[in-house]
């Protein structure tokens, strides 16, 4: 069974970091379903129509069912570790061997409840990761997500980068989070994106606005 703090409603949030489960703690959950996405990103010198810099390529992907969501998937920790279950999904969602360590770890937190009743002792805890790479290797891993990687047009229909930039007429971010995003992938996105610096806090504070406005 579960830690008794485990059987909370916590989850992470933009604002409280305080639904948090160490990685040790959510291991400790035996009963837990457990899964794994990472945000792989690199740092581009190239600009969008030789005037906009593009600073930062981030690999999203559109998933089967429409939402938008991290590389990654369920993890079971009887057989395999945290890691080395990411690095199995990545490599069927991907196509590539991509490694990745426990000091990529970013957050454990629980997924919100999919519905009242649904029992504590088998709610989902997400893991998160953040991988930095050179735009080489991104490029290479676009290249075999949408070629040799097993899961294409199965799982994933497609890899797309996030746009960082805000256009004069509100093109880019704002409207790219108006999208729909699986589970906690937009709160991860959008917690990524200050916490490593890849967009201006007061950028990202009107794209939120834009994306608000959108559909209302
Ligand atoms: P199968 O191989 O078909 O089982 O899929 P998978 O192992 O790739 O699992 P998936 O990536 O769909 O992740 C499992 C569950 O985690 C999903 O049902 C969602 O509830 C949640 N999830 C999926 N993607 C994300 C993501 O990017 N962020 C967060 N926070 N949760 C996600
Ligand atoms: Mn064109
Ligand atoms: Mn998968
Ligand atoms: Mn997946
Ligand atoms: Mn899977
Ligand atoms: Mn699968």
């Amino acid at each position: 069974g579960c830690p008794k703090s485990l059987h909370t409603d916590q989850q992470c949030s933009t604002q409280m970091a305080s639904g948090q489960l160490s990685r040790a703690e959510a291991l400790a959950c035996s009963g837990c379903l457990h899964a794994c996405h990472v945000l792989l990103y690199s740092d581009t010198p190239r600009q969008l129509f030789g005037n906009i810099p593009i600073r930062h390529i981030i690999l999203m992907q559109m998933r089967f069912d429409g939402l938008l969501g991290f590389p990654g998937g369920l993890v079971n920790p009887a057989e395999e570790t945290l890691e080395a279950g990411l690095t199995r999904e990545l490599s069927e969602e991907l196509g590539v061997a991509l490694p990745i360590s426990v000091e990529d770890h970013v957050n454990s937190c629980h997924a919100p409840a999919s519905s009242p009743s649904s029992s504590p002792s088998s709610r989902l805890i997400t893991h998160f990761y953040v991988k930095k790479m050179e735009e080489e290797q991104i490029i290479e891993v676009e290249r075999a997500a949408t070629s040799t990687a097993t899961d294409h047009g199965h799982e994933v229909l497609g890899m797309v980068r996030v746009p960082l930039y805000t256009m004069k007429r509100g093109g880019g971010l704002g409207p790219f989070l108006s999208h729909s995003f699986i589970g906690s992938a937009r709160s991860q996105l959008i917690d990524s994106l200050l916490r490593l610096n890849l967009v201006a806090p007061e950028e990202l504070h009107e794209a939120l606005t834009r994306s608000l406005k959108i559909h209302s």
